[in-house]
């Protein structure tokens, strides 16, 4: 068994190299004080028990894996790296994916990110983030769901499964690592590495259950958040790592900090010193620490003073043992790796076609007047944009493995379909002063004029202009936090000339986040939000141009008209004095300069198509029983002319409990296929177990008394019923 193995193993390691099992190294960068010392001889005299971002070719790959021959006990390495949206073949970013609200895609994309990375000789993948946010300034929503946890969780799951398998030990298995755990996706002000603060009841209710739900799946490590928790940075917070993830949750995997943050306790103010950081960060729960090494330099000397104990040490070492026998990695320290069967396996024809259906799931079509979309694929197409001829643009800051080469530009995508498509980049990406210094970019004004001539000279001449515009790769992911998250305003004054042409505007836009593009919709007659889409991306963007995919995403983070209404969300609290747009305002819980509602509320995404829902039909509107169960039904129809699909989304609300709660909240989706004009009857079940909530004491249970039911395609345009569920 692996207890009897571990315990054998153990017996025989000495101090020092427990404490290499507890270090991670990164290829990388050298930080921490053995930032002199080679990473490779690190990893063969054994100080460094793990490793990750291990590039280069699959010979040297394989050259420092071996390495583990040279050490006394021959224990294998984990090897990491962050496959966050497939690994050569590159997904939609994890934004972008949830708006499919397809699970099993989102699976299948894992599954397939860890067959070919596991080829490559990773068996870790930093990943799933399951950090939910509700601020767009926030860089990293883009590696996120959005901002719903019941959604959230789903994707969770279906991430680890995908990574895991269920079974670790199979050779094309790699273990996931949910992150940043916890409240990472709070950061105050959207400010990257910012404080967290919140109420236990928000965090339960709304933060906590998709790091939950990943857990519950088989998560086999969880990576530790940068924020601070009430006080106490998450690297050195007892509670979280150990109260709440170990005794209530049950979590039996390993805990690894992210980069450097055992060092990053000193700057938060709760240790004094390296050697203090590590005893607090090991007291707390944690059970790897990433590239400070502050666990492999000081934590003998802290044993010996007393200052920790060997049963800390021999847990945390035992943690991470196991993870390598669950991976089978004792049995074969390579597990699938195999240079030849790497390039069988990489970026298939399969391989991409699940990238292609997955970038045409992720797009939300935002508008489509006078129904300009979809193209006919004769027109004549002025292309126009600094992305729209970029491959490496259509990967994230979170793909640096993603085969450039191999990826569909959006010109090649219209190209092979349209050989008449014409192109010019208009515009440079960015003019902000202070994002151009920091970036070390250049705005050129004489050049600018030059680029926006040629992309009016080529739109007069066509039919219709597409316009890829929005966010470069660097403008969203970890450290790119924004006050501003428009379009910058070079490209805005692009779409404004090219209006002026009066040819109809498409505009395709690509970003990391919701953008605010409520003064920008007037310039466009269709608006196409892509996210960032990976190697497909020109095949997914011509099928849904030309309509042979009819787009079906939906939103799972609330648009903003403007960066003052932040943090906004649909599951927002209705306070003492609600205002309803429209009626009277003084006050009343609203805005002198600005209204309530979204640009675009969560769940929204239109069609080629439309859909109808009659009213919701219930079984009964008084429940009596606890354990009985509610039957919904409700008719969908496609009212259009072409085949759809629709996202049916069931929300609840409960109006009268022992605290307040949200206005609604999504409890159940369903997606539906429709050919043009049919009908289905989708039917959903409701049980006490989707009335609970976490009240005052922080029970989760549910309280008697009415509740409402909302059905719809967004969160907003929805049906309404109410039942009355009793004790
Ligand atoms: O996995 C990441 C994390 O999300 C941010 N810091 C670095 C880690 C490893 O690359």
């Amino acid at each position: 068994s692996s207890d009897s193995f571990i315990d054998s193993l153990m017996i025989e390691m000495s101090i020092e190299e427990k404490l290499g099992q507890l270090n991670l190294i990164s290829t990388f960068v050298r930080t921490g004080p053995f930032a002199n010392k080679r990473g490779a001889e690190k990893m063969k005299d054994g100080s460094a028990g793990n490793v990750f971002n291990l590039m280069g070719n699959s010979s040297s790959i394989q050259s420092k894996l071996e390495l583990a021959e040279d050490t006394r006990l021959d224990i294998p390495f984990l090897s990491g790296l962050d496959i966050i949206h497939g690994f050569k073949t590159v997904f939609p970013v994890p934004l972008g994916m949830s708006c499919t609200w397809d699970t099993t895609l989102i699976e299948k994309t894992a599954r397939v990110a860890a067959v070919e990375g596991s080829a490559r000789g990773y068996n870790w993948t930093f990943s799933p983030m399951v950090d939910i946010s509700r601020d767009p300034r926030w860089g990293r929503v883009m590696e996120g769901s959005g901002e719903d946890p019941y959604l959230g969780s789903k994707i969770a799951k279906a991430m680890v499964r995908g990574y895991q398998e269920n079974d670790l030990t199979r050779p094309d298995a790699i273990m996931a690592c949910v992150k940043h755990f916890a409240l990472y996706g709070a950061a105050e002000a959207g400010r990257d590495y910012n404080v967290a603060d919140m109420s236990l009841l928000t965090m339960y209710q709304n933060y906590l259950p998709p790091y939950k739900a990943a857990i519950d799946a088989g998560a086999g490590s969880v990576m530790v958040s940068f924020n601070e928790i009430n006080g106490v940075p998450a690297t050195a917070n007892h509670w979280l790592l150990t109260d709440l993830l170990r005794d209530q949750w049950g979590f039996e995997g390993f805990v690894v900090t992210d980069y450097n943050a055992i060092q990053e306790l000193i700057e938060h103010g709760v240790a004094a010193d390296y050697k203090e950081a590590a005893e607090l960060a090991l007291a707390a729960g944690v059970d790897m620490d990433m590239v400070s090494e502050g666990f492999v330099a000081y934590l003998k000397q802290s044993l010996d003073q007393g200052k920790i104990t060997k049963e800390q040490i021999d847990t945390a070492v035992r943690r991470v043992l196991e993870a390598k026998y669950k991976l089978g990695l004792f049995k074969d320290p390579y597990k699938d790796f195999d240079p030849q069967r790497a390039d069988r396996v990489t970026l298939t024809p399969e391989n991409k076609n699940v990238a292609k259906l997955a970038a045409q799931k992720s797009f939300v079509l935002l508008k489509n007047d006078r129904q300009v979309l979809p193209l006919n694929e004769n027109s004549k197409i002025a292309l126009v944009g600094p992305f729209a001829d970029n491959r490496a643009e259509m990967l994230s800051s979170w793909s640096p493995l993603g085969d450039v080469e191999n990826i569909i530009s959006i010109l090649e995508g219209l190209k092979k379909r349209n050989p008449n498509v014409i192109y010019a980049q208009g515009t440079q990406v960015n003019n902000d002063t202070l994002f151009n210094k920091k970036r070390k970019g250049e705005f050129d004004i004489a050049m600018q004029k030059k680029l926006v001539n040629e992309a009016l000279h080529i739109a007069n001449e066509s039919d219709v202009i597409v316009a890829v515009l929005g966010e470069s790769k660097e403008m969203s992911g970890e450290a790119k936090s924004r006050t501003d998250i428009s379009i910058p305003e070079c490209q805005v004054e692009l779409l404004k000339a090219l209006k002026v042409t009066g040819k109809p505007v498409v505009l395709l836009m690509m970003s990391g986040r919701p953008l605010t593009i409520e003064n920008v919709l007037q310039y466009t007659d269709a608006t196409l939000a892509i996210w960032r889409p990976g190697t497909e991306a020109g095949n997914a963007v011509a099928n849904v141009l030309f309509g042979d995919y009819n787009p079906s995403g939906k939103l799972t983070m609330t648009f903003p008209r403007s960066v003052g209404q932040i943090p906004i969300y649909y599951n927002h609290k209705n306070t003492g004095r609600p205002y309803v747009e429209g009626g009277e305002e003084n006050y009343l819980s609203n805005y002198l300069d600005e209204r309530n509602s979204p640009l675009f509320p969560f769940g929204y995404g239109l069609s080629y198509t439309t859909f109808s829902y009659d009213d919701i039909v219930l079984s009964d509107s008084l429940m009596t029983t606890e354990s009985s169960i509610l039957k919904v039904n409700i008719k969908v129809t496609n009212t259009g002319d072409v085949a759809g699909e629709e996202t049916v989304q069931l929300y609840l609300a409960d109006p009268v409990a022992s605290i307040t709660r949200p206005v609604k909240e999504l409890k159940k989706f369903h997606k539906v296929f429709l050919a043009p004009r049919e009908s289905k009857n989708v039917n959903f079940e409701i049980t006490t177990d989707d009335l609970k909530f976490y009240n005052a004491s922080l029970e989760y249970n549910w309280e008697p008394g009415r509740f409402i039911i909302y059905i719809g395609g967004d969160s907003q345009s929805v049906q309404r019923a109410e039942f009355v569920w009793q004790k």
